[in-house]
């Protein structure tokens, strides 16, 4: 069913947190995501909190320099519980301070594992990310849902993106991922990953945390929910660190069948993916940094 997502006036990204700080810059760098997405429409302004990194103080340093108040964060969305993604959660609530919305896959709690090079626990922190209760108490509000939602005109959450609606390549990416399940350890191919689309004046901006359900996917599937099949933007990470060449081959073929203007990309995406965006894209490639600011 095509949803009629209404449109974005305008808006900002800014980076807070990123594996690469910049050329010379004064922004902390971490290996994660965190994004404050500023969107205008009607004359409102609204600002998402788009993932929350490992850590919450470079975040909140990254923050100050930028002049961002932690109190004017109207909501949050966890992309998927990787602690990459979810570790600052606590520290960032407290600054907050106030209820606000979370959203978020309903199996963002669970209980998963990477194998290698040894095994480690995947998941939320539970000392930095806090648990359901703890954040709950802050003034969290979770909102768990597999389907998408429109959160304000032209903003919309990918939901669940299902076996089917995976584009053949991006099928079956074994990433030595587990999740506990029952009592047993299973593939963990992590259904949780809710990415984030905006329709804007020059098309749809498509965000992914690591983009584990395939970045093309993702894209494919906010086309789906909205209807609109002009694609202005990517943005985050792609997780092609260990693609190989022809899964990066048939992701730039799919970004320029789809139109893609513009790749804004770093954390998982890998040298070796974002050197072929760069010379595939050229200008419209950018690398992604914290302290970068994205105006659409
Ligand atoms: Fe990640
Ligand atoms: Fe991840």
């Amino acid at each position: 069913m095509v949803v009629d997502v209404g449109t974005a006036d305008k808006l900002r990204i800014y980076v807070l947190a990123e594996d690469y700080a910049g050329y010379n810059s004064p922004f902390l760098a971490q290996h994660g995501i965190s994004f404050l997405i500023e969107v205008k429409f009607n004359g409102n302004t609204r600002r998402i909190l788009f993932d929350v990194g490992s850590y919450a103080e470079p975040v909140l340093f990254n923050m100050e320099l930028l002049s961002i108040d932690p109190k004017t964060v109207d909501m949050i969305i966890l992309s998927h519980s990787h602690f990459d993604h979810t570790g600052g959660l606590l520290g960032i609530m407290k600054k907050i301070n106030k209820e606000v919305p979370i959203f978020a896959h309903p199996e963002i709690f669970k209980v998963s594992f990477a194998t290698e090079p040894e095994f480690t626990y995947a998941g939320i922190p539970p000392l930095r990310g806090g648990s359901k209760g703890e954040i709950e108490k802050l003034g969290g509000i979770w909102v768990l849902s597999r389907d998408p939602i429109r959160l304000m005109p032209g903003v919309f959450t990918l939901g669940e993106v299902s076996k089917e609606e995976k584009v053949g390549f991006e099928k079956n990416v074994t990433i030595s991922l587990y999740k506990l399940e029952k009592g047993r350890l299973v593939p963990d191919e992590v259904e949780d990953e809710i990415g984030l689309a905006i329709n804007t004046k020059k098309g749809l901006v498509v965000i992914g945390g690591c983009s584990h359900p395939g970045i093309v996917s993702m894209t494919r599937k906010a086309i789906k929910i909205s209807g609109i099949d002009q694609v202005y933007a990517v943005v985050g990470g792609f997780h092609l660190i260990s693609a190989d060449e022809e899964r990066i081959q048939k992701t730039v073929e799919a970004f320029k069948e789809l139109g893609v203007k513009k790749i804004y990309t770093g954390h998982c995406t890998g040298l070796r993916a974002e050197a072929t965006f760069a010379r595939e894209f050229g200008k419209n490639f950018e690398k992604l940094h914290s302290g970068k600011v994205i105006e659409i």
